[in-house]
């Protein structure tokens, strides 16, 4: 079998999402096992890593088969080998540096969000298009073991007409002061491309609609609980985004829901993200990996408050955790990232079809810029098709 590289640049090589999900998790591993079979030839990824902190990058090379790296951007832009360019850098300078990369004649993959505003993003798909490019936007929630076995329960018709959904995201995030805090102070700060509306709700967006359909309204509300934090420099700043908030959605299928995004939460959860769903039939809980979900017959016939028994877990109580049934794995784990990378891969090598382009990616961000406005004006957003 003939084998074909293919040059791919990763911008943001010595970030947090790129280095781990996207180097260590996804590429590598395909490069490893041989490559990806394509139409009866083998695709090898060629990598080049580019980032701003030599040692870093160094670093990452040597622990990743000795990749080739560089600090020089523009030259990796005019490198003819390399065919493809991934943006995973922090967001703020997002938009810039694609329209580089599409001038460059370069396929374009991004992390989320696509863009700042919607108004890039369609710029951005204007110059893809206007340049025959393949491009594509990173969605891995969407094949999450967890929210996959949700989606079949609902395809199946398993649970029914939809009724309502409950979406909750977070933990802790310290500010810095007594604990360092677990994630870059860039995202705490709106020059940067900061704020958790913009973070999170690219996300939703798809799992929302892939899973339960079309976003008809949304109205939010944010707060930022934590408005002072430590950097990495050991300085104090002023937040100012929203590190926190709360959005109601109404489909266009008459069903409703809530999404909870939040830093400044702490878990009692079954994981760090649930999606519960209920249904006339059923209703299903999932997290990242597992999903439950109770039957029709299996609900059980609550008549109302009882403070005589114990409603925790105990000996004589009621536990309503036991009502649920785990659904089994029925295929192998495969990292979402690399699900995203082997779609996207295929569609610039082959053209099968990908369904995470950059028109999708502008939706997700449709989502974090409709909550954002109705936050801020105290009004229902409708989500208008792009
Ligand atoms: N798909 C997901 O689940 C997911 C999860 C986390 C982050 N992300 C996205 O990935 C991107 C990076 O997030 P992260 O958590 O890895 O952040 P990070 O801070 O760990 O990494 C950011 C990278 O960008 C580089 N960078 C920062 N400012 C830059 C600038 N001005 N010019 C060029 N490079 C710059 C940094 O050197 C670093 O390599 C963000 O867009 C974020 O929204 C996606």
């Amino acid at each position: 079998m003939s084998i074909k590289n293919l040059g791919i640049i990763l911008h943001g090589a010595t970030g947090r999402i790129t280095s781990t999900q996207h180097l260590r998790n996804a590429l590598i591993p395909i490069i490893e096992e041989g490559g990806l079979n394509i139409n009866n030839s083998t695709v090898m990824p060629k990598i080049l890593l580019v980032g701003r902190n030599e040692k870093r990058l160094q670093e990452i090379a040597k622990t990743n088969n000795n990749l080739k790296w560089t600090t020089n951007i523009d030259s990796a832009l005019t490198d003819d080998s390399y065919s493809i360019f991934f943006d995973g850098a922090a967001t703020g300078q997002r938009f810039n540096t694609l329209i580089n990369a599409i001038n460059s004649g370069k396929h374009i993959y991004t992390e989320k969000p696509v863009a700042s505003k919607v108004s890039d993003g369609l710029k951005l798909l204007n110059q893809a298009e206007a340049a025959n490019i393949k491009h594509g936007a990173v969605e891995d929630k969407l094949y999450l073991p967890g929210f996959i076995k949700l989606a079949n329960l609902i395809e199946t018709g398993f649970i029914g007409r939809i009724c309502s959904f409950r979406l909750e995201f977070g933990w802790w995030v310290f500010d810095g002061k007594s604990t360092p805090s677990q994630r870059p102070s860039w995202n705490y700060r709106k020059s940067t491309g900061g704020g958790i509306l913009s973070d999170m709700h690219p996300h939703w967006r798809y799992v929302i609609e892939n899973i339960l359909g079309p976003i008809r309204n949304i109205t939010s509300s944010t707060s930022t609980s934590q408005p002072e934090r430590i950097d990495e420099n050991g300085k104090q700043f002023l937040v100012d985004v929203e590190d926190s908030s709360t959005t109601l959605v109404e489909l266009e299928n008459g069903a409703h829901g809530s999404i909870l995004s939040s830093w400044a939460t702490r878990v009692r959860r079954d994981d760090l993200v649930t999606f519960q769903v209920d249904g006339t039939k059923a209703s299903a809980v999932a997290g990242l990996r597992r999903c439950w979900v109770q039957s029709e017959q299996e609900t059980p016939k609550v008549t109302g408050f009882d403070l005589g028994r114990n409603a925790n877990k105990g000996k004589d109580g009621l536990d309503y955790l036991q009502d649920w049934k785990e659904i089994s794995d029925t295929s192998p784990y495969i990292n979402p990232y690399r699900v995203g990378w082997e779609g996207f891969i295929s569609n610039v090598v082959a053209d099968v079809p990908f369904k995470s382009d950059l028109r999708e990616g502008i939706r997700d961000l449709q989502l974090a810029e409709a909550s954002f406005k109705s936050a801020k004006e105290h009004i229902w957003v409708p989500l208008t098709k792009i």
